[in-house]
């Protein structure tokens, strides 16, 4: 491990977030890093953790513990998945390679998103572990059908349907960053908003030598080619899915859907209902609409609409092994962990990545052993405790 990713420089995600925000010109960092309006969701995210506490069982020796986890009904090393992060390719040349080989190195899947600038059968060549691919319909549906089958072709062994993006939130730091302007492509336009790339030359020298700025190359528009790069509010406004959509994205595909974005107890039935074969309880990393719950809070409620009659998942606030333990607890049977290794990419491309996983790798062992726990399938809600009213009832009748 490259010392500029090792202890005691890198303790923990944290650390590689500082390191991140040094590396990255503000609009690259801010991108990952930020949320949407107030950042109420995204910073929640987070704290929900802390609500929930342990409840260890001493003097019980687990000299190993097995992280094994399975998703889809494929093994997975690790109980953890490498979450779909647009414009992944601002943060490291090949972003998106470097990500995917790090994940299959580590034993885990990686999630790669319509809108990364990477061609997806170049992200299968590098992945030595299950890859996913993230659909949005942005282009419109027989765009992302071509994606769909080339997908297939390609060998991504399930395919992530985001419900969440109706809209872009409203990401003020992307705003007054000058997303909009920078990706403009006129000079006179983007003139105010360089200084800040300047400000980060080794940065822009290796953005400058991976090409500049990205197109989508999975995103083939018909008589343009490659959609050029818009910014990423701009594209997920032409993204919207509605449950209908899950019946064609179903027949062309003809595989594994995950259904990302479940909010409720509710719509985790209604994910099933349309033939979901796993849903990821997700705020968008508190990127959509903010003031929605912390995830971690939702998912009691999802749990108990949907018992275990699907593989579910849950994403945001992970920063630690421990959170990932808290939401097994609670129910998941593996998280994904989105900021927590695009930190590690923007701070030092793959090895960073590799960190990052190392870094959960190695609190959910010691986690474990410090709870008594051997393995994380033995996790359950025994484990911890957690505050009375979160466990309310769902069902919305008339809704359905
Ligand atoms: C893309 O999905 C984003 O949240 O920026």
């Amino acid at each position: 491990m490259p010392a500029r990713v090792s202890a005691p420089r890198v303790v923990n995600i944290a650390d590689l977030r500082r390191l991140a925000e040094r590396r990255l010109p503000r609009v690259a960092f801010d991108y990952v890093d930020g949320g949407a309006e107030d950042e109420r969701t995204l910073r929640e995210n987070c704290r929900a953790f802390e609500a929930v506490t342990f409840r260890p069982r001493c003097a019980v020796a687990t000299e190993t513990c097995d992280l094994r986890t399975t998703v889809l009904g494929v093994p997975l090393q690790l109980p953890f998945l490498l979450a779909p992060i647009g414009s992944t390719r601002l943060f490291y040349p090949l972003g998106e390679v470097h990500a995917a080989r790090a994940a299959g190195a580590a034993g885990t899947a990686y999630i790669l998103s319509t809108l990364s600038g990477t061609r997806l059968e170049d992200v299968k060549a590098a992945a030595s572990g299950p890859v996913w691919y993230q659909l949005y319909l942005v282009g419109g549906h027989d765009v992302a059908r071509a994606a769909i089958a080339r997908a297939k072709s390609a060998g991504f062994s399930a395919l992530v349907v985001t419900i969440d993006t109706p809209v872009s939130g409203l990401r003020e730091r992307d705003v007054r960053n000058g997303v909009r302007e920078l990706a403009s492509r006129r000079l006179w336009t983007m003139l105010p908003y360089l200084p800040q790339l300047l400000a980060r030359p080794r940065w822009l020298a290796g953005f400058l030598a991976d090409g500049g700025l990205m197109k989508f190359p999975n995103v083939v528009l018909p008589g343009i080619g490659p959609m050029p790069y818009a910014d990423v509010g701009a594209a997920l406004e032409k993204s919207v899915v509605a449950w209908h959509d899950l019946r064609w994205i179903r027949d062309a595909w003809q595989g594994p859907i995950v259904v990302k974005g479940i909010h409720t107890g509710d719509d985790a039935r209604r994910a099933i209902d349309e033939g979901a074969d796993a849903i990821v309880v997700s705020n968008h990393g508190g990127r959509q609409l903010d003031g929605v719950p912390p995830t971690l809070r939702v998912l009691p409620e999802v749990m108990a609409a949907v018992g275990s009659r699907i593989d579910v998942l849950m994403d945001g606030g992970i920063r630690r092994g421990s959170d990932i333990v808290k939401a097994m607890c609670l129910g998941a049977r593996a998280v994904l962990v989105g900021r927590a290794y695009a930190y590690g990419l923007g701070a030092a491309g793959e090895a960073g990545v590799t960190r990052a996983i190392e870094i959960l790798r190695t609190d959910l062992i010691r986690t474990l052993k410090l709870l008594g726990c051997r393995s994380v399938a033995d996790l359950d809600q025994s484990f911890v405790d957690m505050p009375a009213d979160w466990l309310k009832p769902t069902p919305h009748p008339a809704l359905r």
